[in-house]
Order: structure tokens, then C-alpha cells, then sequence
């Protein structure tokens, strides 16, 4: 298989924009793509203040942040952001007739080399495939926010996934600097199916006024070692985009994933967390 030269990056939000970075780090030519200009702006922004912290931390030095900003180009155009590509990375909403429509649309501008990646966290990656008309080249590529710093890259393998495929992304995962698991198609993989259960978990237990958010966040990062606590993660995350993980596991894995009532209210209110400035938390 032809090294990966040229990526193309679907969605600048929160995830595309971190993967966009780490590419273009790694050396790779990298294409963001997103539907409107103001999307691209705001995600390309999230691209300089991160180099900018890394290189304040001596983790790349200036050399590296002006190859990596010269390695990334942006626009809104679906056709004219794959039509070299090696690699999509598609890292749009969370639902799956959007997805749907993506890789239906890569089928017809996408090269036939180019291997065809979902950021799903949670949707079923041989759905996604199913629409691409080449179902053996694409894959779950799950990264994980903060994306410049987090080390695992979960692997999510559909049913027709084929192994050059496989054997393909974990090269790539290599040249981005992660580490990869690689796990079978199955709702919320290994990753999001435990993660939103503690998050799930948290926000009903502040719902039945077990204790503050602060202390539900202080028990994990104190007495387990976590980094941040379930609450103050959620709103890293995203409320909606967490929602949208339990709808979904609800629906295919049962009861235990039934979304608290408090957390579809706050969405309902735009508290989406970190982003929207308030969720559990209030963020300048
Ligand atoms: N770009 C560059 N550097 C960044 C960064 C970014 N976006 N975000 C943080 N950093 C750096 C900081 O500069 C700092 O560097 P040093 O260690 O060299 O000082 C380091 O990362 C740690 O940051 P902070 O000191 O600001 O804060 P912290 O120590 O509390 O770490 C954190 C922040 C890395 C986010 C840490 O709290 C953490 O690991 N939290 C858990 C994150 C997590 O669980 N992510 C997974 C979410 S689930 C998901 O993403 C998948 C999904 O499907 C929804």
C-alpha cells in the first residue's frame, strides 16, 4: 500500500482540527475541509493555539510549527478536499445519515487507493462502510480529545474492514505518534461504552443530590487517580456529544445507557459544556 502522503480532513471542529494538526506535524499534506468558512477559521485558530502551547513546552520547536501550518490548507469544497487524498478522515456530527451522505459522496471523489476513515465514538463503523461501496477499505480511526495530547488511537474494524486496511492504519497511527488497540465493530467499542457510563453515572448521581459536582469530580481525581473527573470530562467533551452517545447506546445496548433526564435538559438549554461556556462547570 502507497505511504500516506495526502490527508483530508472532514469536519474542523473540536476532533478534525486536532487530527488535521497531528497530521500535518507527522509531515503529511492535509486538506481540512468543513461547510462553512467560519467553521475552518475557528478550527484553524484551535490549530495554532495548540502548536503555539506545544512549542511553549519545548514538545515541537518553531522549525515544526511553521512546517506543520505550511502542510495545512482548508476549504469547503467536498470534491476538490479528497480528490488526492490517500487518507479521509471524516470527523463531522455524531449522526449517521450525515455520515451516510459523506461516504456516499467519497465513493464518487475519493481515489480507489484511498483508505476511508470514521472518528466515530460510538456509531456502527460497518454501517458507515456499507454506503462507501468499498466497504474493505474503510475503518475507525477514535481518537481522543485533547488530540495532540491524548496517546491512544482506537482501531475500530468493520466487518468487511480488510486487513491491509488494518495493517494500513496502524502504520498511520504510528507516524501520528499514537498507540493503537484494535477492537471489532460493536456499539461504543472499548472506549466509549465505559467512558459514558461513568459520565452517565456522575450526572445521575448529581441529579439525586449524592454531592456537588466538584466533590463527584474531586472523589474520581482523588481517590482514582483519573485526571479530571466524570463531570468537568463531560464538559470537555460536549453534553450534545455525549448525548448523542447514550441515544445511541440506548437504543442498541439497553437501559443502563438511558441518558439522565438532567443531561438532555442542559443540552436542550445550549449548556453544552467547555464550547458553549457552561456546563457543569462555567468557563471564561
Ligand atoms: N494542545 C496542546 N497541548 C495541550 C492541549 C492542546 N489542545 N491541551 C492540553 N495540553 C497540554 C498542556 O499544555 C500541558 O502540557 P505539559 O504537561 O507539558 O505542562 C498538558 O497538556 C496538560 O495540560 P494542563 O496542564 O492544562 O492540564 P491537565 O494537566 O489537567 O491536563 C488534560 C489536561 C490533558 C485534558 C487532562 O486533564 C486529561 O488527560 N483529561 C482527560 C481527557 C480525556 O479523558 N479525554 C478523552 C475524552 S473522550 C474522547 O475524546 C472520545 C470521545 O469519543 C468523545
Amino acid at each position: 500500500m502507497k505511504k500516506i502522503e495526502n490527508v483530508a480532513v472532514l469536519g474542523a471542529g473540536t476532533m478534525g482540527h486536532g487530527i488535521a494538526q497531528i497530521c500535518a506535524v507527522a509531515g503529511m499534506k492535509v486538506v481540512l475541509r468543513d461547510i462553512a468558512d467560519e467553521h475552518l477559521e475557528r478550527g484553524m485558530a484551535g490549530i495554532s493555539k495548540s502548536l503555539d502551547k506545544l512549542l511553549s513546552k519545548e514538545r515541537i520547536d518553531a522549525a515544526t510549527r511553521e512546517a506543520a501550518l505550511a502542510n495545512l490548507s482548508t476549504t469547503t469544497d467536498l470534491p476538490q478536499a479528497v480528490e488526492n487524498a490517500d487518507l479521509v478522515v471524516e470527523a463531522i456530527p455524531e449522526k449517521m445519515a450525515l455520515k451516510v451522505e459523506t461516504f456516499r459522496a467519497l465513493k464518487e471523489h475519493a481515489p480507489e487507493r484511498a483508505i476511508l476513515a470514521s472518528n466515530t465514538s460510538s456509531l456502527s463503523v460497518t454501517e458507515i462502510a456499507a454506503a462507501s461501496g468499498s466497504p474493505e477499505r474503510v475503518v475507525g480511526l477514535h481518537f481522543f480529545n485533547p488530540v495532540p495530547i491524548m496517546k491512544l488511537l482506537e482501531i475500530v474494524r468493520g466487518l468487511s474492514t480488510s486487513e491491509e486496511t488494518v495493517d494500513a492504519a496502524r502504520a498511520f497511527s504510528e507516524r501520528v505518534g499514537k498507540e493503537a488497540i484494535v477492537v471489532n465493530d460493536f456499539p461504543g467499542f472499548a472506549t466509549s461504552r465505559l467512558g459514558v457510563m461513568l459520565g452517565c453515572e456522575a450526572i445521575r448521581m448529581l441529579e439525586s443530590g449524592v454531592a456537588s459536582a466538584a466533590d463527584i469530580d474531586k472523589a474520581m481525581e482523588l481517590g482514582y487517580r483519573h485526571p479530571m473527573g466524570p463531570l468537568r470530562l463531560t464538559d470537555l467533551v460536549g453534553l450534545d456529544v455525549r448525548l448523542a452517545i447514550l441515544d445511541h447506546l440506548h437504543r442498541e445496548l439497553g437501559e443502563q445507557f438511558r441518558p439522565p433526564a438532567l443531561l438532555r435538559q442542559m443540552v436542550r438549554a445550549g449548556k453544552l459544556g467547555r464550547k458553549s461556556g457552561e456546563g457543569f462547570y462555567r468557563y471564561d
